[in-house]
């Protein structure tokens, strides 16, 4: 019998010389004593039996409650909420984990699995990390919710906002974030800022202003975010039936989700209901790659932010990732890595998934890019388990896909991108000869 009462968190610094401890009610982002940053500590004050919790969650799965029928909520045993919190959801997680073949070929993988966090309800992976940080900005009693975004956060954080019944702010670089993401914040209610910059400096503008205590901000330095968005972790090894995949591939931007990734895997180990975990692997663009470079060299210079990051994979295209440290404890401590991708290797991959009937947004494409790399490397296994984390949907942007499709996408470096797997709208053809053309008769 689990008693979901009886469980107890704290947020902690994750600085080792330092792992101050601070209330959950505490509103911060990073430590007080050494600006560190925070996460949440689950107290082992219940031994949870393994087989009763898989029990359990999976019962859960055929209730009507709104928290068992959110992927994220059904794992509530491991969320610092209380049991009567009043929740702040649309349903998110449950996303699909697809078999791929078309992608596995693309790689020299003999079976490859997409981990499809774009099925969410506002299209990104976002979405898991939002409803618990909006559920503590509600139980903090704050005002307005704010965060930097790339687009992505933009559009899920102003659907909770909405949800919520609270005033959403949102900065973004201008000229940088996708019609469609940014179609969605203005939609959902938001108020959007422009700033002709990029999303760093969006970053460091908002935290400059989160210091008042009516406003909460939600980018991935909030723990609360990491929190939901480590129940992919827990979702994936269910649907798996707790045999985790020998490596877990994901794109990394402001290094929030590998930090996530690594807390879950980490926890479930801990508790035991996994063996041990998938080795995580992050993939970056080439053009902004400052946590690539670190993994390059570690002890030499330490962790250089890149200054012009540049990508057309405009979600990750971000050159001083608040969370560099949570996700360098979850690639070390398990053995992955960090590697790059070109822009065209990205663009390929992006429309190999796409043949498989699944489809992405640009930067949920690096994965498939990148183990493509690493299995001719040997860096995987032909008959290795991998599971790549697609983190955004096909319809985030489309003027990507048009571009490519039609060989007209351009590299920030100014190159054409190749359209090696184009298929251009058809001009001019009577249907019969259209059709008799692509049937070959
Ligand atoms: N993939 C997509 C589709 C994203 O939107 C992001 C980040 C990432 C990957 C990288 O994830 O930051 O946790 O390493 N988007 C943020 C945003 C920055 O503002 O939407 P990360």
């Amino acid at each position: 019998m689990i008693d979901s009462e009886n469980k107890s968190f704290v947020q902690r610094c994750i600085t080792p010389d330092c792992h101050a401890e601070y209330k959950l009610e505490d509103r911060l982002y990073v430590c007080s004593r050494c600006g560190g940053l925070l996460e949440i500590d689950r107290l082992e004050d219940t031994a949870l039996d393994p087989a009763s919790l898989r029990e359990l969650w999976r019962t859960r799965r055929a209730s009507d409650d709104t928290r068992d029928r959110s992927g994220v909520w059904r794992f509530r045993e491991f969320l610092p909420f209380d049991e009567d919190t009043r929740i702040v959801s649309l349903a998110e997680g449950n996303t699909p984990l697809y078999d791929a073949p078309r992608s596995a070929d693309y790689c020299r993988l003999t079976q490859l699995k997409l981990k499809h966090q774009g099925c969410n309800p506002t299209g990104s992976f976002k979405d898991t990390g939002m409803t618990a940080a909006v559920t503590q900005a509600r139980k903090l009693g704050a005002r307005v919710v704010v965060c930097a975004s790339t687009g992505n956060t933009a559009a899920s954080l102003a659907a909770y906002a909405a949800r919520a019944e609270l005033v959403c702010a949102i900065i973004v670089p201008g000229g940088q974030v996708s019609h469609a993401k940014l179609a969605q914040a203005l939609d959902y209610g938001a108020k959007v800022l422009e700033i002709e910059s990029n999303f760093d400096s969006c970053m460091n503008a908002i935290r400059e202003v989160s210091e008042d205590a009516s406003i909460y901000l939600v980018n991935s330095i909030n723990p609360f975010r990491i929190e939901g968005q480590k129940t992919v972790a827990f979702e994936l090894a269910e649907q798996l039936e707790w045999q985790v995949p020998d490596h877990l591939v994901l794109p990394g931007g402001n290094l929030g989700n590998s930090s996530a990734f690594g807390k879950g895997f980490r926890e479930l180990l801990k508790i035991g209901l996994i063996a041990r975990q998938p080795k995580i692997t992050v993939v970056q663009a080439a053009g902004a790659a400052p946590f690539a470079r670190f993994y390059s060299d570690p002890e030499q210079h330490g962790f250089v932010n890149e200054e012009h990051p540049k990508t057309l994979a405009s979600a990750i295209k971000i050159g001083a990732p608040v969370s560099w440290q949570k996700a360098w404890r979850a690639v070390s401590e398990t053995g992955g890595s960090v590697i790059t991708v070109s822009e065209q290797e990205i663009a390929d991959a992006k429309a190999l998934i796409g043949r498989d009937g699944i489809g992405c947004e640009p930067a949920s494409a690096t994965t498939v890019a990148g183990i493509r790399k690493l299995v001719a490397d040997g860096a995987i296994k032909e008959d290795e388990t991998v599971v790549a984390v697609l983190t955004g949907h096909l319809l985030k942007d489309t003027d990507y896909v048009m571009k490519y499709h039609s060989n007209t996408l351009i590299a920030p470096d100014k190159e054409q991108i190749a359209s090696n797997f184009g298929n251009p709208v058809n001009h001019a053809h009577p249907v019969k000869s259209f059709l008799d053309r692509i049937t070959g008769t």
